[in-house]
């Protein structure tokens, strides 16, 4: 587990961008996985950037994302199909049909979820995974108590997260309580993992996933189980994390040496 304390959001996006970039360079074909909420945004304007200025050709990625909610129509503005589009797919020329969510429809839904993991397996498995976190540990919508041993599938979203995203509602609109997510073992079945957090709002949890105990209780701490994972956090996301001196010198020694 390698844990980055960046000078800003916008170098650790700029890290994780070029991480990306560099992987589709040597492999035209990558398989993104992709998060959603305020996070990842920035690393989607970089690819966004890049596409633009010549630099990236997604025209053979494909992507899945972590997860959807379940009830809201692909165009409601809310939806992460919305987000995903407003966000990165009308700026890059990923194909649609290298596109994949979680199904959040259909008579049998767990089939469906079934058939999400057998079409990831079928990519050859997910190259990059990036994802964001809760404020109580969540990764995707693997609430707290979701079994280290998950795969896609139906979960209840906790008060906690609803509470977090009520803010994207109106007074009028229903908030879905429902959503699909990939598991905590299919995220754990990435090759590489990239997870960012800013804000001071995330420092316990960020402290839970990288210093705690791996417990269900905290699903990011799940990801100490990872041979490679990156946390990239700002300094307010980083604040209560006891060996914080320590990750700075690890990264000290990591430039020195001409690491990534
Ligand atoms: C949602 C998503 C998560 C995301 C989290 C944090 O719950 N399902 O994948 O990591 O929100 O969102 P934000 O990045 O906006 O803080």
């Amino acid at each position: 587990m390698r844990v980055i304390e960046c000078d800003s959001q916008d170098q650790a996006a700029d890290l994780a961008a070029r991480e990306i970039l560099q992987a589709l360079e040597r492999k035209p074909d990558l398989v993104l996985g992709l998060a959603t909420g305020s996070t990842p945004i920035g690393v989607y304007e970089r690819l966004a950037r890049a596409k633009r200025e010549g630099r990236a050709d997604f025209s053979r990625v494909r992507t899945f994302n972590l997860d959807e909610y379940v009830g809201l129509p692909a165009d409601h503005p809310q939806s992460y199909r919305t987000f995903m589009r407003t966000h990165l797919f009308d700026h890059v020329d990923i194909r649609p049909s290298n596109v994949h969510f979680p199904p959040v429809d259909g008579a049998d839904l767990a089939a469906a979820c079934a058939d999400y993991e057998r079409q990831i397996a079928d990519c050859g498995g997910i190259d990059i995974q990036i994802l964001g976190i809760g404020s109580n540990g969540h990764i995707g919508f693997n609430e707290p108590t979701s079994s280290l041993a998950s795969r896609t599938r139906l979960k209840t979203l906790t008060d906690k997260t609803l509470a977090d995203n009520a803010r994207f509602y109106g007074p009028g609109d229903e908030q879905p309580q429902l959503a699909t997510t990939m598991g905590i073992a299919t995220i754990l079945a990435a090759r590489r993992i990239l997870l960012q957090s800013f804000g001071q709002k995330k420092a316990h949890a960020v402290r839970a996933a990288v210093e705690g105990p791996v417990s269900s209780f905290c699903p990011a701490s799940a990801l100490q189980l990872h041979p490679d994972v990156t946390f990239l956090l700002d300094g307010d996301s980083a604040a209560l994390l006891t060996m914080r001196s320590y990750y700075r010198r690890v990264r000290e020694n990591e430039l020195r040496l001409g690491q990534r």
